[in-house]
């Protein structure tokens, strides 16, 4: 089994599809590493707010601000970096501006699809090269990124490579490089997929790791199976409630019948998982489910605290 230990990684992308717990496992890794005293950016890509809103920020601001103890966090405003972008490489500003408010920028937007994904890949590229002016270490020790839901997040990571082939010089192929090279240094960055215990998300994230590492050549650390139904009874307790469920006096107690569902999920979700783990060239972590409408900051702490012990420390 290759292991890509997160911990040697700086550059994190969650990565997975809509709902699946990214933006939770974002603030939860990123709670985790600064507890280890690492200096973590967590970075939001979607215009929802989201990751904002658990740290009881919003909106997160395109410049870093402070989230916690040795936490920051930032926004990546595409269309804002790409009309900085562009005010930088065409220097008269009158004339920036007019371009930027144009049809005709609209039109190279388009006929360029993916320049606004590979300038915010730059974005992230330019917080991973940030070096503090005294110590000359570098600013962050782990940059997490919340990648968007679409396509997994592969659609944003494939961009520099199909850019590369419409760009073979200028400012424009020049930063691609750049951040095709974080993407694809193994040494720099990984991806850390988040999906369900069910059978279509864990086919998609079998896919989505080959895809990653065959077709991008962008390393995976781990897949993190979220909201997987917790172990609540026993060996012994299991027995005890199947043979209750057949007895006919038994047959509609309420209890008997939420229980014993509770285990039948729970038993065909560790199937799911086991073909997962045994497929998968890199570890799975299980976090559990947590029975509310919406996560509250102690589940993230305590999410985070499992990360810590656990992912975090895997070898
Ligand atoms: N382990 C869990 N148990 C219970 N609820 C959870 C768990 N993890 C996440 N949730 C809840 O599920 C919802 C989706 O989680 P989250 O926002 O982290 O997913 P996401 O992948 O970032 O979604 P999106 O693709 O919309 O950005 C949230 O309401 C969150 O509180
Ligand atoms: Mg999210």
């Amino acid at each position: 089994m290759i292991v890509n230990h997160l911990f040697n990684r700086r550059v994190i992308f969650v990565v997975g599809k809509g709902g699946t717990g990214k933006t939770t496992v974002v603030a939860a890794l990123g709670l985790a590493a600064a507890k280890n005293d690492k200096k973590v950016l967590v970075v939001e890509t979607q215009e929802n707010d989201a990751l904002g809103m658990l740290f009881g920020q919003t909106p997160l601001r395109e410049k870093p601000s402070v989230l916690g103890p040795n936490i920051w966090g930032v926004r990546i405003n595409s269309k804002m970096v790409l009309d900085e972008y562009i005010k930088r490489y065409v220097t008269v500003g009158f004339v920036a501006y007019q371009i930027i408010h144009s049809r005709v920028f609209e039109h190279f937007a388009v006929a360029a699809p993916g320049l606004k994904e590979v300038m915010s890949l730059s974005e992230i590229w330019r917080f991973e090269q940030k070096r503090d002016p005294e110590t000359d270490a570098f600013l962050y020790d782990h940059i997490i990124v919340d990648s968007p839901a679409t396509g997994h997040g592969l659609s944003l990571l494939r961009v520099p490579s199909t850019l590369k082939s419409m760009f073979q010089t200028g400012p424009i192929a020049t930063q691609t490089g750049w951040v095709q090279d974080m993407l694809q240094d193994s040494s720099r960055t990984c991806l850390l997929s988040v999906t369900l215990p069910e059978e279509l998300p864990i086919n998609e994230a079998l896919e989505f790791e080959r895809t990653a590492e065959n077709d991008l050549n962008i390393r995976m650390a781990s897949t993190i199976v979220n909201m997987v139904y917790p172990k609540t009874f026993n060996t012994d307790e299991v027995k005890a409630i199947e043979k209750l469920d057949h007895l006919e006096n038994q047959k509609n107690n309420p209890l008997i019948e939420a229980a014993r569902r509770h285990i039948a999920r729970r038993k065909l979700q560790q199937v799911h998982i086991r073909r997962l783990t045994e497929e998968s060239e890199h570890p799975v972590f299980q976090l559990p489910f947590y029975d509310t409408n919406n996560l509250a900051w102690e589940q993230i702490a305590d999410i985070a605290e499992q990360i810590r012990t656990g992912l975090l420390k895997l070898k």
